[in-house]
């Protein structure tokens, strides 16, 4: 029997404010070295992923945003921007997903999921 390892995270790190995200879509941040797409999807919600698309090593954020699936601009694989889980071929490996907190001045933190690059 295998058990599936919960995921863990660094410590939280500012990285920008809420208004300097799209009002829906991608941006790119980097958090301690590591490039994230930062997504805001209709609902308001904030999400990371890593930037990085798990077929070819492209920026996720120069996708387009449909509801929760991020579209990687050159295979059109595309990811859920809440599970990382890929949606559509080609890619078939999930990214990584990071933890977002945005506090009450609207400043947006994400701690990296650790363990996977
Ligand atoms: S590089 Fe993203 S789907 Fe091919």
């Amino acid at each position: 029997m295998s058990a599936v390892a919960e995921p863990t995270y660094g410590e939280p790190v500012h990285v920008c404010h809420r208004d300097d995200l799209p009002e829906t879509g991608a941006a790119q941040a980097e958090v301690d070295g590591r490039l994230v797409a930062m997504i805001r999807t209709e609902d308001g919600a904030i999400h990371a992923i890593d930037d990085t698309c798990t077929h070819a090593a492209v920026s996720l954020s120069e996708g387009e945003l449909e509801g929760c699936q991020l579209e990687c601009w050159l295979h059109g694989s595309t990811f859920d921007v809440r599970t990382g889980q890929p949606s559509g071929l080609p890619a078939t490996v999930p990214v990584a997903v990071h933890q977002v907190s945005v506090d009450e001045t609207g400043a947006v933190y994400v701690a990296l999921a650790t363990g996977r690059r």
